[in-house]
Parts: structure tokens; C-alpha cells; sequence
């Protein structure tokens, strides 16, 4: 079933007119004849959960917010789409932007927010300008500014362009980053549901959550839950890459077998090669091997169970030539390179993980580097501000523990066996 991508196939999806033509924009007006607490509540029964990485359920996250303060409240829409082998909100933002905006009305309405930014990586130069243009549009049919659809209800949305940073993707990170500061993330508690931006109580949504609003005010939250699995409800956006035959965004409905969903949607892996792996939710959750793959569903709690994490939904599906060891190097070099420094764990770990892997890689590696990873890992999990130092961690860990015996195969032979164009 579509629910994001419902307009993605439409001529001209992005503009106000073929979005209103397909029903657009009458969830808010719904929305706003409900009441703030309704809104929640509906949000709530939905089980919508956070596609931004972590999971956790939108409606419980709006709840947090402080009630009758004196301080305004914002909304901060993370589009800053950093994880490796995300690409899933540039789709929304360029073929659909109508839709956030829609949902960004019935989020703020709902938590009394009069002011929303989309915080958006500056690389999406094209995504930007439709965004912007829908934005535009909005305001010039009243469904923005002071006086949103007649209402007497006053909403601003302002597009922050970042620069391009994964670590202000993080949501203190982000907000720091709008304040115009260096994006170092701040220690939680407080969270920003209570201190946020300019230390107001401040909501942060992924651009594919707040995407899914319009359909539940619409629908109802019954509907949508009713679709997926009870802890996993609706349908999510799979950005899928690596060794398939059709890598692309795929709208899926959770539930699914894992590796079904893989073949039928993205034609499996590429030149009917063996599968090696399979990396779920983004480079930061664990890899799953061949056999997990196959025997996992399509949800939270399955992949969980499993040892990894649906993540942000981004599937890199690895053929049995690619070589694992160089993989990791690559994934590691990242993880150093956009680490903020702030925190010694993680600053000076994703450089030696990196500086390590890639001298196994190379075929300069000993044997007891693989034992000095998982200790440098041990060291970084669950010791700094912010989680990008266990994102680094804990796919080392995981590539090592289940594919040690290539990382071996590396130090034994002093290097790679596998073509260079897919290792
Ligand atoms: C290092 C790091 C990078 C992150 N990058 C993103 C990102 O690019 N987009 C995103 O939506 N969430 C990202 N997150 C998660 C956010 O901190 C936050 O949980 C999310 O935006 C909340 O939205 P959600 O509840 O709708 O998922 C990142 C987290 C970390 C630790």
C-alpha cells in the first residue's frame, strides 16, 4: 500500500494544484476542527514511530512537551538525511513536498507550535527549491502564515539550509546548528521535548514521519494501524542500494519477509549472485548475515531480535564478491570523518577503527587487530554525549564478530581477493 509515495508516479506531484486534485491539504482542515488534544491523541493510537533512526513513537514525543508554558514551542523538521544509504526524504521533498507541509500544519496544531524550521542538508540544492516553491504556494493560498485556513491559527515554516553535516542530524546537534553554532550535540537529559531550540520545548520529526500525518487524520489511526504489525504500524520508505538489480525507494507496508520483500520489490541481488549479507536500517545497524536476512520480517521488532535495527530503513545488499573488510573501511573512514570531536570516545575511536580496518584492508593488519577492534568498540559504546560514537561501534563489532574469518583471510594473504570494482 502507498501512503507517502501515493503521488510519486503523478505529473507535476509537487505542486499545489495535482496535491489539492488528489485530496491534499483536507487532513488540516480536518485537523484543525478537532482540537489540539484530539490530534495527539489520534497520533498516539496510530503507533507511528519515528523513521528518522531511533524508532520512537511521534505522538508519546509530542506528549513530553511541556503543557501552558510561557516560552513558544517548535517544531524542528530533520531533513538533513546523513545516515549512509538514506535517500528517502529527497524523494518526498521533490515529489511531494505538499505533503510535509500538510503534516507539518497537523504536527504544530496539534502541540501549539507556531513556528516550524526544515533543517535540510545543503547538498539538496533541487529538493530545496521545491520545497521552497511549495512553501511559497502555501502561504499564498493562506494555508500558511498568520491565519491558516481561517482558523485564527498562526503558523510560520522556515527552510534552514545546513552544511552538510551527518552530526547535525542528530536532533541536538541540529538544533545548535540552527541557532547558528558549531553542531555539537548537547547531553540529554534535558531533551529537547522540554529544552530545545533557544532552550524552548522544541518537537523533532523526520521528514517521512511528519509525511505520514495527512493520512491518519484522514484515514483515522485505526486504519493505519491496522496496517503492518502491532509494534510496527503503517508502511515505511526503504531506500535499497548495493548489489541489487533495481536499487531505488520502496514504499512497503512492515510485516513482510525481509528477504522476500528484497526480491520481489528490487529484483534481488544483481546478476543472480549469491547473497553475503545484508545491511538493514542504515550503515549504523549491525549487518545481518545471509541466513538472517532470509529469515527475518519487516519490523521493528524482528530485526531487533535479530541483533540490528530497522534504523532509518536504508537496505545495502552486499553479493558474495564484495569484500566485507573494505566495506568497513569505507564505513569507518565516514564515521571518523564526522565525528564532531567533542567526546574522546569517539574522536579518537573512529580514527584508530578506521586507521585499523584499513590497515587490514590493505594486508598490513596482525591477527591481534581484530581482537584490539572489538576492545576499541567495548570503549566507545555508552560513553559519549551522543550516539555516533556507538553508530561507529556497533556495525565494527557486528562486521567482525560474523565475517572474522574474511578479516583473517585479509592478514593471512596480505590483502584482497575480491575485483576491485564490486570489493
Ligand atoms: C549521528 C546521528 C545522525 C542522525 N541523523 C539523522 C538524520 O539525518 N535524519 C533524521 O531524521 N534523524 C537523524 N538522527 C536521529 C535524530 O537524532 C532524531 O532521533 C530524529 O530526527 C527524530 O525524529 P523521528 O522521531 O521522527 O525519527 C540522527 C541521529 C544521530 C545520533
Amino acid at each position: 500500500m502507498k501512503i507517502i509515495s501515493a503521488n510519486f508516479e503523478k505529473k507535476d506531484s509537487h505542486t499545489l494544484a495535482v496535491y489539492e486534485a488528489g485530496g491534499g491539504y483536507a487532513a488540516a482542515r480536518k485537523a484543525l476542527s478537532m482540537g489540539g488534544g484530539a490530534v495527539v491523541e489520534e497520533v498516539k493510537k496510530s503507533g507511528l514511530r519515528g523513521r528518522g533512526g531511533a524508532g520512537f513513537p511521534a505522538g508519546v514525543k509530542w506528549g513530553f512537551v511541556p503543557k501552558g508554558v510561557d516560552q513558544p514551542v517548535y517544531l524542528c523538521v530533520n531533513a538533513d538525511e546523513g545516515e549512509p544509504g538514506t535517500f528517502k526524504d529527497r524523494h518526498i521533498m521533490e515529489k511531494d513536498p505538499h505533503r510535509l507541509i500538510e503534516g507539518i500544519i497537523i504536527a504544530s496544531y496539534a502541540v501549539g507550535i507556531h513556528t516550524a524550521f526544515i533543517y535540510v542538508r545543503g547538498e539538496y540544492v533541487f529538493q530545496i527549491a521545491r520545497t521552497q516553491r511549495a512553501v511559497d504556494e502555501a502561504y499564498a493560498k493562506g494555508y500558511l502564515g498568520p491565519d491558516v485556513m481561517g482558523s485564527g491559527f498562526a503558523l510560520d515554516v522556515v527552510i534552514h539550509r545546513g552544511a552538510g553535516a551527518y552530526i547535525c542530524g542528530e536532533e541536538t546537534g541540529l538544533i545548535e546548528s540552527i541557532e547558528g553554532k558549531k553542531g555539537q550535540p548537547r547531553p540529554k537529559p534535558p531533551f529537547p521535548a522540554v529544552v530545545g531550540l533557544f532552550r524552548c520545548p522544541t518537537v523533532v520529526n523526520n521528514v517521512e514521519t511528519i509525511s505520514a500525518l495527512p493520512f491518519i487524520i484522514n484515514e483515522g489511526a485505526e486504519k493505519y494501524a491496522s496496517l503492518g504489525t502491532p509494534k510496527s504500524t503503517g508502511t515505511m520508505l526503504f531506500s535499497v542500494s548495493g548489489m541489487v538489480e533495481k536499487p531505488g525507494v520502496y514504499e512497503q507496508e512492515f510485516g513482510v519477509n525481509f528477504w522476500e520483500f528484497l526480491e520481489k520489490r528490487a529484483g534481488g541481488v544483481k546478476g543472480g549472485r549469491a547473497l553475503k549479507a545484508v545491511v538493514p536500517g542504515g550503515s549504523s545497524s549491525p549487518i545481518l548475515t545471509a541466513d538472517e536476512a532470509r529469515s527475518a520480517t519487516l519490523d521493528y521488532e524482528s530485526l531487533a531480535e535479530k541483533g540490528s535495527m530497522l534504523g532509518s530503513g536504508a537496505i545495502i545488499v552486499y553479493s558474495e564478491d564484495v569484500c566485507l573488510v573494505r566495506a568497513l573501511a569505507v564505513i569507518t573512514r565516514f564515521y571518523a570523518h564526522e565525528s564532531c570531536g567533542q567526546c574522546p570516545p569517539c574522536r579518537e575511536g573512529t580514527y584508530w577503527l578506521h586507521r585499523i580496518v584499513k590497515r587490514i584492508e590493505t594486508g598490513a593488519g596482525t591477527m591481534s587487530d581484530l581482537d584490539l577492534i572489538l576492545r576499541v568498540c567495548g570503549n566507545m559504546r555508552g560513553t559519549t554525549v551522543c550516539v555516533l560514537s556507538d553508530a561507529c561501534a556497533m556495525p565494527v563489532e557486528s562486521y567482525v564478530r560474523k565475517f572474522r574469518s574474511e578479516f583473517e583471510e585479509h592478514i593471512t594473504r596480505g590483502g584482497c581477493r575480491f575485483p576491485a570494482e564490486t570489493g
